[in-house]
């Protein structure tokens, strides 16, 4: 509210300088008349228009985007073997026919110096073919490549240098190499806002020349989801995500409040996915999955998906899942209630179709009930009820509710369509 305030205040303010005052002093486009000025008239709605112009219309992530992401497994380990054998995988095993698109590198990916000119130089080590290289074999491959880099001095590794007061520079550096996302960090910055430092590449990545998916990486700390939908096509809403049943389901949580804030083309994000990392159980993962699925999240692979194994293919691969996320109407579900342990998540989905997900967040089994007056379905709607995990469409109906017995850490996952 305070900041709609005083941004209608600072247009206001722009607005008098620009139209009002010339107007007045007898400086006005089109004569030098004193009549009076309503600003409301669509002669004057152009202003109104380029000042709230998003900065960010790069056209990109219409849907939460799908891919891969170097960190949660490898960390700083990353070499553009690793990389070139992911295209590769994304490939071979089917992920790219289901959406998968990006293959993203993190941090840890260029020298610490700049070269002579300033740019930034891929780790000979590591990346000894360079980034351009890289991106055209990922490209021939039908993929995208993402890169990533920080709004400080140096990236949160410390091992190679941040963005900050060569946005312009970097931006143009990223559009030459042929990258596709761009992953923007916050540490070791000069001290100054995101809100100050993230426009700044926004404006750059706007004038480089190549779209660039902008996905804004700031931990949640100022509540980006207030602001980051004019700078960038998703915004972190949480601090980092780690291989745990406690770290998922609280980035869950963190992730949830700002639902409203999520639409096409600009994404709450609760970090990338640690599904076959090992460190949980199918089922536990079935749900991390699941909740992403349905809060519109990225779906960033964060795993070794050279080695997948039977359980991790099954769930990354499930397409139904996969659809809930990439619905065209882009509403992030909301948690609707919550008793103890037990909640029921629900969104809507095109076709006047919901999709629900019961989940038992506690150590035994319980029965979870969603009613229609929490998920949004009047009260006496018949719908038919598709388990997308069982791949089953139920026998029976359903009115007022749906119920089901939901084992420990686990959960269910429907989408309701009307059928009177
Ligand atoms: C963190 C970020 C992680 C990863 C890491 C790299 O700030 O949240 O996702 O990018 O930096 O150092």
């Amino acid at each position: 509210m305070v900041r709609r305030l005083w941004s209608d205040g600072v247009l206001l303010a722009v607005l008098i300088a620009c139209v009002w005052w010339p107007l007045a002093t007898g400086g006005a486009p089109g004569g030098a008349s004193k009549a009076r000025v309503d600003l409301r008239s669509p002669k004057y709605l152009h202003y109104k228009q380029e000042y709230r112009r998003n900065l960010l219309s790069n056209g990109l992530g219409v849907t939460p985007p799908m891919g891969w992401n170097s960190w949660n497994h490898f960390a700083c380990a990353v070499n553009e073997t690793i990389i070139r054998e992911t295209a590769d995988a994304m490939v071979s095993t089917g992920l790219s026919k289901l959406g998968y698109e990006y293959v993203n590198i993190d941090d840890c990916w260029a020298e610490i110096a700049r070269d002579y000119n300033g740019n930034l130089v891929a780790k000979n080590t590591t990346f000894p073919s360079g980034i351009k290289a890289l991106a055209d074999y990922v490209h021939g491959k039908g993929l995208k490549l993402g890169i990533y880099s920080d709004a400080g001095y140096f990236t949160c590794s410390k091992t190679m240098p941040g963005s900050l007061r060569r946005e312009e520079q970097d931006a143009k550096t990223f559009a030459s190499w042929g990258i596709d996302y761009l992953k923007y960090d916050n540490c070791n910055n000069d001290g100054t806002k995101p809100t100050v430092r993230y426009p700044i590449m926004t404006r750059a990545l706007m004038k480089a020349g190549r779209p660039i998916f902008f996905s804004l990486c700031e931990w949640g700390d100022l509540h980006p989801a207030l602001w980051g939908a004019k700078l960038g096509n998703s915004w972190r809403t949480t601090n980092d995500i780690s291989d745990t049943w406690d770290s998922i389901m609280s980035r869950a949580d963190l992730n949830e409040p700002y639902a409203e804030l999520a639409r096409p083309g600009g994404w709450n994000d609760p970090d990338m996915l640690e599904i076959g990392n090992g460190g949980m159980m199918k089922h536990e993962y079935v749900v991390h999955f699941s909740i992403w699925a349905i809060s519109k999240a990225p779906l960033l692979l964060g795993c070794d998906i050279r080695n997948l194994d039977k359980d991790t293919a099954e769930i990354i691969s499930n397409k139904e899942v996969i659809a809930v996320n990439q619905d065209s109407l882009g509403i992030q579900a909301k948690k609707v209630r919550s008793e103890g342990d037990q909640e029921v998540w629900a969104g809507p989905l095109t076709g006047y179709r919901v999709a629900v997900l019961l989940v038992n967040r506690g150590t035994y089994r319980y029965t979870v009930i969603a009613h229609w007056d929490d998920i949004g379905l009047p009260l006496d709607t018949v719908v038919e009820a598709r388990d997308i995990w069982e791949h089953k469409t139920l026998k029976n109906t359903f009115v007022r509710n749906i119920t089901a017995t939901v084992d420990a850490h686990s959960c269910k996952m429907y989408i309701l369509k009307p059928v009177s």
